[in-house]
């Protein structure tokens, strides 16, 4: 997507779709007057009232406006910073939808956007493109025909080539600042969404941690990726033990990125990179179990989040740790009653062999401590079945040992859309996680199993004083029967750690 901005008077644009953003407030102040400028009488009004997301096309101007066609954009009322990131969303969706190949969107009114969303015209321009280039984005690399790479006429008019934002000369670098941020996280979040969507038999741990080496090169930061003989050297008990079952090498991916100049902070993050999880011999049911390619979630979004943060050239110093391997059964696998030693020393009775995740995040967040004593440990993971049923399919569960780390994280899931709640760890749950012949099992008793998941892997972060971990099972993947309209990988968490990132600069 080509991002540019123009001063152009709005009339003048020449553009198959010409976008007019209104919020209530703005749509009754201003709506006649704009209709009638560009040559449309104000009936429609009759029908939009700028709720968040609706669309009324407009054609045959009275030859007063040299676009094709004119959208009037509803933007909700415009309070919310999330407003403006639907609105792109749903805008895009619809431009890819009608094959438009280009729009133009009339940003005149941007300083009155940010003034009712309480922010800058820039953080407003940069969450609408956020949500253009979210909306926009398709997964149809594995048809046939893409496959062949055979990208016919209609392909390239599917895609929103170009996209023009306009305001006055005084607004024009504020907006050429926005719409450079979104574009970058954006773009983040649907590379990790293409991550995502590729199933197992395309991407294994060893590509998980190729992506990580080609997203370094873009984002000019350092990858490390360690292969199986390392991870046996360092004694990663609870990743080795995953791999048992597995015909494919397992990997850690190290990311670094540091700031150019000073930084505020080091902050490690921790993605679950289970490329594939059957639930090795404790078998998962074969409904649904195709979704489970979505298990390396947390990985592709801390990958996401870092190239973000390095082309924002953020002044935080991240590094990112990705465990790797499937979960698979065979005669080698891990077996329910065994009892593996992680990175860490602490002994594990293994209760359940699809309570994988927390075993190889176990070794990541040991090595997060010993290797960079962060001030900041946040992990990311499609942990548990039961946070889904605590909290649906759109918000993630939030864990964490610090009040004060939990609220910047409930603020910036505010802010982002990318919604979090908050779970508690009180001691009361380490009951549940006993064994009688290890340091701990990795299964809880009945009830609670998104708290006692995450009781599980607290016992990994050797007492650090501000660790986090966002359990994004629900969020992370789209099965399509919720009404969403694009199905598959959510890149849920790239804009969330961003944000977070961009607060702790
Ligand atoms: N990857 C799953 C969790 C999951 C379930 C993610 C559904 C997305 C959608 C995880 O490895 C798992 O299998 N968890 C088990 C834990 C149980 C065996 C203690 C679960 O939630 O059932
Ligand atoms: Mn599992
Ligand atoms: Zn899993």
């Amino acid at each position: 997507m080509n991002i540019s901005a123009t001063a152009t008077p709005v009339r003048k644009i020449g553009t198959a779709l010409l976008v007019v953003p209104f919020t209530g407030a703005s749509l009754k102040k201003n709506g006649s007057a704009l209709l009638s400028d560009m040559g449309f009488d104000d009936g429609v009004m009759e029908d939009f009232k700028a709720e968040n997301g609706q669309m009324a096309f407009l054609y045959g101007s009275t030859g007063k406006t040299a676009a094709r066609r004119v959208v009037l954009l509803g933007l909700g009322e415009g309070r919310k910073l999330d407003d403006y990131r639907k609105a792109g969303a749903l805008l895009a969706a619809k431009a890819v939808e009608m094959k438009v190949g280009s729009l133009a969107v009339d940003m005149t009114a941007v300083k009155t956007f940010a003034a009712s969303a309480k922010t800058s015209a820039q953080t407003v321009v940069s969450a609408f493109i956020e949500g253009c280039i979210f909306g926009s984005y398709r997964f149809d690399r594995l048809k046939s025909d893409k496959l062949k790479k055979k990208k016919d006429r209609d392909d390239k008019k599917r895609d929103i080539a170009e996209l023009v934002l306009r305001s006055d000369t005084a607004q024009l670098a504020a907006l050429e600042e926005g719409f450079a941020a979104g574009l970058i996280t954006g773009s983040c979040q649907n590379m990790a969404r293409d991550l995502v969507n590729l199933p197992g038999n395309m991407l294994q741990a060893e590509d998980i941690s190729r992506a990580a080496l080609d997203s370094g090169a873009r984002g000019g930061y350092e990858v490390r990726v360690f292969g199986k003989e390392e991870i046996e050297a360092l004694g990663m008990g609870g990743l080795l033990a995953v791999n048992k079952g597995s015909q494919h090498p397992p990997t850690f991916t190290v990311l670094e990125y540091n700031p150019a100049g000073k930084a505020s902070r080091t902050v490690a993050l921790v993605g679950k990179g289970v490329t594939f999880d059957s639930g090795g011999i404790s078998l998962k049911p074969s409904e649904g179990m195709g979704e489970m390619k979505s298990d390396m979630a947390g990985a592709a979004s801390v990958i996401g989040a870092i190239e973000a943060a390095a082309l924002l050239r953020l002044p935080v110093r991240v590094i990112g740790l990705v465990p790797a391997t499937d979960n698979m059964p065979s005669g080698s696998a891990l077996k329910p009653g065994d009892v593996i030693t992680t990175y860490s020393g602490i002994t594990v009775e293994v209760g359940n062999t699809d309570a994988e995740g927390r075993l190889i995040l176990a070794d990541a967040l040991t090595y997060a401590k010993k290797q960079y004593n962060p001030d900041i440990i946040i992990d990311l993971a499609t942990l548990t079945g039961a946070c889904i049923v605590a909290l649906g399919y759109s918000v993630a569960g939030l864990f964490s040992n610090s009040d004060r780390l939990a609220e910047d994280i409930c603020e910036a899931g505010q802010r982002t859309g990318e919604k979090v709640w908050r779970m508690p760890l009180w001691e009361e749950y380490d009951e549940m996680i006993k064994s009688d012949v290890a340091d701990v099992s990795n299964l809880g008793a009945r009830g609670a199993g998104s708290v006692t998941a995450a009781k599980f892997l607290e016992k990994f972060t050797d007492g650090h004083r501000k660790w986090a971990h966002i359990d994004i099972a629900g969020p992370s993947f789209a099965s399509g029967k919720g009404g969403a309209k694009v199905s598959g990988g959510t890149g849920f968490g790239v804009r969330l750690i961003v944000d977070l990132l961009k607060t702790w600069s």
